[in-house]
């Protein structure tokens, strides 16, 4: 019998509402192991940066600062889902309107902040089996990741997507008042910011496998990682 791997890391990268976090989510699920939605926490932290308006440019200012942001990721087993605590007050709904969402691109780009992060997420992996998704997760967070895909899909589903998502978050709360039209803008701006940037940028891992996931619906995405990981560890 092959011999089955006991922790293991799944490094899931790519642009924007490529797909990756609700494919992470729910193979996490079905490996029963925790998922990481790493944009979270440059969200949580753009989001302090917003509020304490923190210059990005004094290094000094941003090192002290960075001491006392402290990102938590809950697991809520009610909703299935994670929950996202910055200093201790949970702002999983407030990191998701669309100013954080832009501003959350630019302050990943300071290597400081992303070496924070990075430090932040190697620690989390420590003693667990883990699904991390990103955009520098195969590249940088864990190179020696067991395994390493990269998820696209075309601008016009990935707008639609992120609008129908936006569209469902606010039924619960209130949220921006967007139209696709700005959402693929907005979405663009961020592929060619985060894609160009000097310190790890989005790019797809050398031994990392691409699926496009445009004509895919969320369960065939998982079933072809599924179909791809299954001799390797135990489901
Ligand atoms: O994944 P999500 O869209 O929530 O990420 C928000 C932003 O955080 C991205 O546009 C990107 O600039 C940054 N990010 C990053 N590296 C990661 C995850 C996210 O630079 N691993």
């Amino acid at each position: 019998m092959k011999n089955r791997r006991k922790k293991f890391v799944i490094a899931i990268d790519g642009p924007a509402s490529s797909g990756k976090s609700t494919a992470a989510k729910l193979l996490a699920k079905k490996l029963k192991c925790i998922y990481i939605d790493s944009g979270s926490m440059y969200r949580a932290a753009a989001l302090y940066l917003k509020e304490n308006n923190i210059d990005l440019e004094n290094e000094t200012a941003l090192n002290e600062i960075l001491n006392k942001i402290n990102i938590e990721i809950l697991y809520n087993s009610e909703k299935e889902e994670n929950v996202i605590l910055l200093n201790g007050k949970e702002v999983s709904m407030k990191i998701r309107n669309s100013e954080i969402t832009n501003y959350s691109s630019i302050i990943a780009k300071k290597r400081i902040i992303r070496e924070r992060m990075v430090w932040l997420q190697r620690k989390i992996a420590e003693n667990q089996s883990i699904i991390m998704d990103g955009r520098d997760i195969g590249t940088v967070v864990f190179p020696d990741a067991d395994f390493k895909f990269f998820l696209t899909a075309s601008i016009n589903e990935r707008a639609k997507r992120r609008f129908l998502e936006m569209k469902d978050k606010s039924a619960s709360s209130r949220i921006d008042d967007i139209s696709l039209k700005k959402i693929k803008e907005d979405l663009k701006w961020r592929d060619n910011t985060d894609s160009t940037r000097e310190i790890s940028p989005l790019k797809m891992a050398n031994n990392a496998i691409q699926i496009d996931t445009t004509n895919l619906t969320i369960e065939e995405q998982v079933q072809e990682i599924i179909d791809i990981i299954k001799n390797e560890i135990t489901l």
